[in-house]
């Protein structure tokens, strides 16, 4: 086992090393037709309470699609299925229309709802807290929607195909 414990870590190797956890892979979407449409590959959504329903993510600072996530006040995480992978690339990138042929319908506040996904939480912002190079959003549940098929997994830099779940 590979043992680091100097605090001026390689950036690199820090990524690889949090990147072991596998997660879901989501995209954070905000903005209207109005205004602009953003929307993020993001795994760093997490649960955070039932009661209230609260729910995190964080975006990088740089990121040119924070002023609208500020301005909106409101998100909408979309948890992408197995063969949702195209999805993923797209928001991961930096295309200047990344909805450009993307299904999605408006949610709350006119915020889109990308179709097909295994779940999608629609969010009002409750906090926004600068973390380290990012910037933390907490939001309140205030719809949610969810199907039963196959959620795409990422790990170790890879996304996972041909999951198999353990039935209990
Ligand atoms: C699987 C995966 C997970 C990611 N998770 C995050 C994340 O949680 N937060 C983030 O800021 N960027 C994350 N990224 C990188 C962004 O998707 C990427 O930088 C994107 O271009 C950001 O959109 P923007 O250019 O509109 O800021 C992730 C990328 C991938 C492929």
């Amino acid at each position: 086992m590979n043992t680091k414990s100097s605090p001026s870590f390689d950036k690199r190797d820090l990524r690889n090393a949090l990147g072991s956890f596998g997660t879901g892979v989501t995209v954070v979407t905000s903005g209207t037709k109005q205004t602009r449409l953003v929307g993020v590959t993001a795994n760093s959504f997490s649960s955070v309470s039932l009661d209230p329903p609260i729910v995190l993510w964080s975006l990088g600072s740089t990121s040119p699609s924070l002023d609208i996530f500020d301005a909106s006040g409101r998100f909408v995480i979309n948890i992408l299925a197995l063969h949702q992978v195209d999805l993923s690339k797209r928001f991961s990138s930096n295309l200047s229309d990344k909805f450009e042929g993307v299904d999605f319908s408006e949610g709350l506040g006119g915020l889109p709802v990308l179709n097909d996904c295994v779940a999608t939480i629609e969010c009002k912002t409750i906090q926004r807290t600068v973390v380290g190079d990012h910037v933390l959003f907490l939001g309140q549940v205030e719809k949610y929607l969810y199907e039963r098929k196959p959620t795409l997994l990422f790990c170790q830099g890879n996304y996972l195909q041909g999951v198999e779940y353990e039935t209990s």
